[in-house]
């Protein structure tokens, strides 16, 4: 049989092949909310026009209402034969209504619809991540007010090398997310653009009023030139772009807590709703959410470049290639949108051993830039000559087995006979933290107005 929505030129039917390697039901249903809008902003349109009458508007409407409660229910009769969602939905509606359903399709191609369609789904979606991320943001701030002025060790090439507040160390967490939330709202400018009543790719003759179905998708106007309106896939691109920032953020933040979840570091216990043990070593607890989320950007970043591939050397306009734009993109939202969820609840229940924090903080000769400051500041001694005498008293330390402020004044002197009592003060990691008071630095009282600022910033 041909098929009964282009069939007029066909004798027969396509290949059960054809009809496999064609047909993108399997996945496009997943947006018959937005098809159902779009088409019934169209029929609203077309009626306000005059193009068809108020009575097969309502029809269409009243008809388009039920299909949809029966799509809601996992009612709706899905076939393969009729490829796709917007073919399944008309033909449906044409059971259902009749004559009336036949007028839906004028002055729009299956062109314009998708890419309608899957504008409205990218932006549902990229509305529910900025949800998200903002919720992650919260559970990152609460956790930083209560360790403002716990002391951990930095790291720069993951060897000791200042100590920091874990408060400011969550913060930093909170601006990635913030630049992340901000790319996809600056994305969703360019998302926002309606495609609707550039039909195949020229345009129409009849009188269509795209402002109006623009307006009542909550699009901010409709795409200005009907070629690019159904051959842009950008807005995918974009999105998962901002996608695999974001999760490539995730990923740092999931492996820190995997290596601070080790018994060798200890800096954090994960929660028994977010470990799992071993079936054959009774002790293990293992991160495995975390381990999950650190590795979802390879399938996030790869859904990105598969899609740039398909769409590179695509003449305008329309290709059958464009079809492959939905699968990758399903994926990798929803697997940013679970690690989101995931990161967050990980993040409000674990615990962390404030006492292995401070205790790593001091391992490593964490404060000799503090000594090499101090050397500088009270015998004005050139930095560069400061860090030499510094790291000849690193070197002593290291041969006693002693932190730097277990050594003795006149072992210090024995390296330079200028040291003086005063330099205990600076050498403790209290002291140390507590003195980075320069704006963005870790000292306790400037991560508590970060705290503030962010607070504010997260309630409006
Ligand atoms: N299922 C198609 C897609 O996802 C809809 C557009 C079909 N247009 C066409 N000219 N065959 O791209």
């Amino acid at each position: 049989m041909s098929n009964k929505m282009w069939g007029g030129r066909f004798a027969a039917g396509p290949d059960a092949i054809m009809e496999e390697i064609n047909a993108s039901i399997g996945y496009d249903k997943r947006f018959f909310r937005q098809d159902i809008a779009g088409s019934i902003a169209h029929a609203n349109m077309l009626a306000k026009t005059g193009i068809i009458s108020k009575a097969d508007r309502d029809a269409i409407v009243a008809g388009l209402t039920e299909l949809r409660e029966e799509l809601e229910q996992n009612r709706f009769k899905f076939s393969r034969a009729l490829e796709d969602i917007h073919m399944n939905i008309e033909s449906a509606l044409r059971d259902r209504i009749g004559e009336a359903a036949a007028r839906l399709h004028t002055a729009r191609s299956r062109n314009d619809q998708v890419a309608t369609d899957f504008r409205l789904y990218v932006r549902d979606s990229v509305d529910h991540l900025m949800e998200q991320i903002t919720q992650l943001q919260t559970a990152l701030l609460q956790r930083a007010e209560n360790e403002h002025d716990t002391i951990m060790p930095g790291f720069t090439h993951l060897q000791s090398a200042q100590p920091v507040t874990l408060g400011h160390h969550l913060l930093a967490y909170v601006e990635m997310l913030s630049r992340d939330y901000h790319r996809f709202k600056d994305a969703r400018k360019r998302i926002n653009v309606c495609p609707l009543g550039a039909a195949a790719l020229a345009g129409t003759g009849f009188p269509i009023d795209r402002d109006m179905t623009a307006r009542e998708l909550g699009f901010d106007r409709p795409a200005s030139n009907s070629l690019d309106a159904v051959s842009d896939r950008d807005f995918v691109l974009e999105t998962m772009g901002a996608a695999s920032i974001c999760a490539m953020h995730l990923s740092r933040l999931a492996e820190e807590l995997v290596i601070w979840s080790t018994p060798q570091f200890g800096f954090a216990t994960l929660s028994d709703g977010f470990s799992t043990g071993s079936s054959i070593m009774p002790q293990k607890r293992n991160p495995d959410a975390a381990e999950l989320i650190r590795a979802k950007i390879g399938r996030i970043f790869g859904a990105q470049v598969a899609m740039t591939m398909v769409m590179k050397g695509l003449p305008l306009t329309y290709s059958k290639d464009m079809q492959e734009d939905k699968e990758g993109a399903f994926d990798a939202l929803d697997s940013l949108s679970l690690s989101l969820a995931a990161m967050t609840g990980m993040m409000q229940d674990l615990s962390f051993n404030r006492a292995a924090m401070r205790a790593a903080a001091g391992s490593g000769f964490s404060t000799a830039t503090d000594l090499a400051d101090w050397l500088v500041r009270t015998l004005k001694m050139p930095f560069r000559n400061a860090h030499h005498v510094t790291g000849e008293i690193v070197a002593l330390a290291e041969r006693q087995g002693v932190a730097l402020n277990e050594l003795s004044l006149e072992q210090l002197q024995s390296v330079e006979p200028g040291i003086t009592e005063d330099v205990f003060n600076v050498l403790s990691v209290e002291n140390s933290v507590a003195s980075r008071t320069s704006f963005g630095g870790t000292a306790p009282e400037n991560v508590r107005a970060q705290i503030a600022r962010w607070r504010n910033l997260l309630e409006s």
